[in-house]
Formats: C-alpha cells, structure tokens, sequence
C-alpha cells in the first residue's frame, strides 16, 4: 500500500478533506471491486476523522437502502426510502446535515451515542444509488465544509465505480 491517510491533528477539517482527496483518487480505482473500493474510502474517512463514531454506505437495490461497507459499531442492516435521515436523503437526493439528531423527526438510532450527522446521496444523474452516512458521538460536528468535500467524495465515486 504506498497510501498514506494523514490524520494530523493540528491540520483544520478542510485542509485534512484537501490531503484526503488525492488519496481517495488513489483508493479508487476504475479496475477495483467496488465493495473493496467503498470499504477503503470509509476506512480512510474514519481513519482522517477522530469525529467520526461511524461511516458507511447504504446501497439502494431498487426497493431499499441495504448496509454497505462501514466502519463501526454494527448497524441497522436495510432503511426504508423515506425513512430515517438515510431515507429521507435517498428520497429528496440531496445532503441533510443533523446537528442534533434528537431533533430530527424519524431519526433511525443505530448507535445510541449517535448525536449528529451527515448523509449525502450517490447520485448518478437523477438515480440515487445509495448514500455515504457519517455520524458522531458530539453535537454539531458537521457544516457545509464537510458536506462539500464529502459531496465531492461522492461523485468521484460515482464517476468512477458506478
Ligand atoms: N441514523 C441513520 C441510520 C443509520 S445509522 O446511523 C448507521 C438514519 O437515521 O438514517
């Protein structure tokens, strides 16, 4: 492995989200098994991120969204479109950042300790694919600084695995 994911705490979010980039890229490769791809980036995410409690992906199968690659404790195996803020991303297709999630209406508690989010949608044109799910244990951990660069994350992926 010749990637090195940095997690230099002096570094702010957005220069740790400007070195991860390119790693990612490297991640990422067109002739990679996906799942094998997916599950580097929610490594290298969780690896970067001492914020982050959980991330993973769930993956729409044209019914529902069903757990993907993740990093974390173990969490709800499949979500309702519309359900939860996975549903509700995959349904709307677009970014919900929850700064508390105990005043998100239909909140899916997987991790009890979960208190703020961030869900983006992998969309290819209008098709959502699935969603890229990232939680913390503290409130408020998540802005449009993280929604951009994660975004960005996203539609790598997209380009290049899907
Ligand atoms: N909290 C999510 C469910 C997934 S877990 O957080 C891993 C939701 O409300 O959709």
């Amino acid at each position: 492995m010749s990637q090195l994911v940095i997690t230099d705490n002096s570094l702010t979010t957005e220069e740790k989200y400007k070195n991860l980039l390119p790693q990612i890229a490297s991640l990422v490769q067109k002739e990679d098994n996906f799942i094998s791809s997916l599950a580097n980036v929610t490594a290298a995410l969780k690896q970067t991120f001492d914020k982050i409690s959980w991330v993973g992906f769930y993956l729409f199968d044209g019914k529902k969204l069903y757990l993907g690659p993740f990093q974390g404790k173990i969490a709800c195996a499949s979500i309702e479109i519309g359900q939860g803020v996975c549903g509700k991303s995959a349904e709307l297709k677009r970014s919900i950042v929850v700064p508390n999630v105990n005043e998100f209406p239909g909140h899916i508690f997987c991790d009890a300790d979960s208190k703020s989010e961030i869900v983006i949608p992998l969309l290819k044109e209008t098709n959502v694919l699935g969603v890229l799910d990232v939680d913390s244990t503290e409130y408020n951990s998540f802005n449009e600084i993280d929604e951009l660069y994660l975004t960005e994350i996203c539609n790598k992926l997209v380009k290049v695995i899907f």
